[in-house]
């Protein structure tokens, strides 16, 4: 990818990061600290999404930086994948909340909600272009694939996701670390079948045209 398609790409996504800080769509955008829009290489061949900022996402304006985003980084470095050559955000821009007492604690987002975001959602992939799409639990998953989506059930195979990208659903990170004893073992075993199968298509899906060009006059300089 050229440096300039790179910058290309770069001001695009300011550009739009800035119009969906704009949105108050639902009431979520009146109680949020910030839109985490969301962040990484805009050239990445994988796109991560989730179902939407947490507390410490929205305190920082950041994507996927509490408990579930370490093991989500986990999950990447065991596919060699760092967290930067990656693009992770989610199918909702603000964190979804309900009062209890004077706190404010999370919530999955509603389907009106997500279909709020969603333009916001499309231009993302629309400027990344990814190889391939992650969605991380059945709120992400049904955003795609409808609101019938079992992902007990459904998960670990491929989806003709938007724009015909591969798509991949997995167990989200929150979800992993709720289990406990042989639970959690089981469901780890799964998500590494579904990263396994990412890393795979992700590989196919570097045609050798595309692998950097290695110069023998460099390898061979003395
Ligand atoms: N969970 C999500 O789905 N997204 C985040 O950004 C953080 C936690």
């Amino acid at each position: 990818m050229s440096l300039a398609e790179r910058a290309a790409r770069e001001a695009r996504l300011v550009r739009q990061a800035t119009i969906a800080a704009a949105c108050r769509k639902c009431e979520i955008g009146y109680t949020r600290c910030n839109n985490v829009y969301g962040e990484g290489d805009p050239c990445a061949s994988l796109m991560v999404i989730g179902e939407g900022p947490g507390e410490t996402e929205d305190r920082l304006g950041r994507p996927f930086v509490g408990r579930a985003g370490t093991l989500l980084d986990q999950m990447l470095a065991a596919i060699d994948l760092p967290r930067e050559d990656v693009y992770i955000c989610n199918t909702v821009k603000c964190r979804p909340t309900f009062k209890e007492g004077e706190k404010l604690r999370n919530r999955p987002p509603e389907p009106f909600e997500m279909a709020n975001c969603r333009p916001y959602l499309d231009k993302q992939i629309e400027i990344i272009a990814p190889k391939v799409i992650l969605a991380l639990g059945a709120p992400a998953a049904k955003t795609f694939l409808g609101p019938k989506f079992l992902i007990t059930k459904q998960r670990g195979i491929w989806y003709e996701g938007p724009a015909g990208i591969p798509l991949m659903v997995t167990f989200h990170p929150a979800y992993v670390l709720r289990q406990t004893g042989n639970t959690m073992i089981g469901v780890k075993r799964e998500v590494w079948h579904d990263l396994k199968l990412v890393r795979a298509k992700l590989q196919e899906a570097t045609l050798p045209s595309e692998a950097p060009e290695i110069e023998q006059a460099t390898l061979f300089e003395v």
